[in-house]
């Protein structure tokens, strides 16, 4: 069987890789592919946005199915181009890939389908859109600016003061013309991937990114700098969402006659006030996707053609209970400016290196994107996985790397009455913190969900 992946990233090589774990005769093409993706299959030069281009390569070489990675081919059509050409493929058409390429599009549908997402307003224009953040900010002290339209993770902002709030819009209007403004979400998040054919919507394993460039959330807004799973704080709220969320999103998806057949990437932010949806994504996340993946246990080849024909709900999803961690290794000035070109080092290592951001050029592996690459490993408990990935780390070497090094449930949270629905909790760090206050945390009744954090000097 021939496969085509289409994109170049952590999430590309997992997705390939992943498929042909379960039949080592699949012949994989990744168009364009990476340094990595090379080892797994053959990468074909064409950019994932020549539509044309892999159309005629996908016709040409017999490609039984196409599998989509990044949004913009999607929002450009692809699946649509693919099926009116008779050939298969996974992502959806164009109209259904409108909730990633438009936010004021989700916003629409999920104001009408009753499902909790913040207060916004898009606005083109500076006063009004000045005037209702202003108002936010001056409510909870900050305020979510967002660039409408695709922009890799990167067009929000979070901003706490009008200074910046009146550079930031206008800078944004400038550019697009069209600017969402949105309150601000105190709370933890959370991704769930999910497949879904418009009739059955088929939740895969919660997991946890890590959103911003420096440790503890601080810095800008990247792709994702690391991910877990499962997420752990934030799965026992999966019940609850499947009946306050999924259902009515499939109610929405017939109702507006949306023929959505592929993965719907939804962004949830769990605060004390509710479960919120963040975002829609029409497509796999990056680095969600590799971690989530560890913890599946079909044939995700047999998924993706099942979804593709609407046949999703004959898929038994059986998932292990792996613990999964993805850590991004970035080149340095990621998500500004940064150099490519620069020769990387691998030594033989525990974890899975997951190229990103690399290619090959004259036999040596050099840097090739901000996110380069993914250092991947699933354990049964959370502790022996961050210890090997960040073991692991240290056998990678190119100019100006940089990772963070917080990736991972990192505080301990207590649940007193619900105490069993929290199945993580690190020993070690439990043990410092415990030497650091000088108390036995057993002996504590806790009535609220706590979650108790020390920063690393403290505990040094
Ligand atoms: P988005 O592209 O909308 O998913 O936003 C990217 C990231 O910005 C999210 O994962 C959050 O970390 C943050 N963010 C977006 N919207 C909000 C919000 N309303 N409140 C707080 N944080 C937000
Ligand atoms: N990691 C977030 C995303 O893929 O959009």
């Amino acid at each position: 069987m021939k496969i085509l992946v289409v994109g170049s990233g952590g999430r590309e090589f997992a997705l390939g890789r992943k498929i042909k774990s379960f039949d080592e005769n699949r012949k994989i093409f990744f168009a364009p592919g990476n340094a990595g993706t090379e080892d797994i299959g053959e990468n074909v030069d064409i950019q994932a946005d020549d539509l044309e281009g892999l159309l005629e390569f996908a016709k040409k070489n017999n490609i039984d199915f196409t599998v989509v990675g990044p949004e913009n081919p999607l929002c450009d059509g692809i699946s649509d181009l693919f099926e009116e050409n008779g050939l298969k493929i996974f992502g959806p058409v164009k109209k259904a890939a409108e909730f990633e390429n438009s936010k004021s599009f989700t916003k629409k549908f999920l104001e009408k389908y009753d499902i909790k997402t913040a207060k916004y307003l898009e606005s083109k224009d500076f006063d009004e859109s000045y005037d209702f953040a202003n108002k936010l900010l001056e409510e909870n002290g900050k305020v979510v600016v967002k660039r409408d339209g695709l922009a890799a993770g990167k067009g929000v902002y979070i901003v706490d003061n009008a200074d910046d709030l009146k550079k930031i819009l206008q800078d944004v209007l400038d550019k697009d013309d069209m600017v969402v403004i949105e309150q601000f979400l105190d709370g933890f998040e959370m991704s769930l991937l999910c497949f879904t054919d418009s009739k059955t919507i088929l939740p895969l394993p919660t997991a946890k990114d890590h959103k911003k460039i420096f440790e503890r959330e601080t810095g800008a807004n990247t792709g994702g700098m690391g991910t877990y799973a499962p997420n752990v704080e934030a799965e026992v709220f999966v019940d609850r969402i499947k009946n306050s969320v999924l259902d009515k999103i499939l109610t929405g998806l017939k109702e507006e006659n949306i023929d959505f057949r592929g993965l719907l990437f939804i962004g949830f932010m769990i605060t004390d006030d509710g479960i919120y949806v963040l975002e829609f994504n029409a497509r796999f996340g990056d680095p969600e996707t590799q971690v989530v993946l560890e913890l599946i246990d079909n044939d995700l080849l047999d998924i993706m053609m099942k979804t593709s024909e609407g046949k999703l709900s004959d898929v038994d999803l059986k998932i292990n209970d792996n613990k999964a961690l993805c850590v991004v290794v970035s080149a340095g000035g990621y998500p500004e400016s940064y150099d490519k070109g620069d020769e990387i080092t691998i030594s033989k290592m525990d974890s899975v290196v997951f190229h990103a951001g690399t290619k090959k050029v004259d036999g040596k592996i050099v840097t090739n994107g901000g996110r380069v690459l993914n250092i991947v490993n699933s354990k049964k408990n959370f502790d022996d996985v961050i210890k090997a990935c960040y073991e692991d780390i240290e056998k990678v070497d190119f100019k100006n790397m940089y990772h963070r090094t917080d990736i991972g449930p990192r505080v301990k949270r207590v649940y007193v009455r619900k105490k069993d629905e929290y199945d993580y909790e690190s020993k070690e760090k439990k043990k410092q913190i415990e030497n650091l206050l000088g108390i036995d945390l057993d002996k504590f009744v806790i009535y609220k969900r706590y979650d108790l954090e020390i920063s690393d000097d403290n505990l040094a």
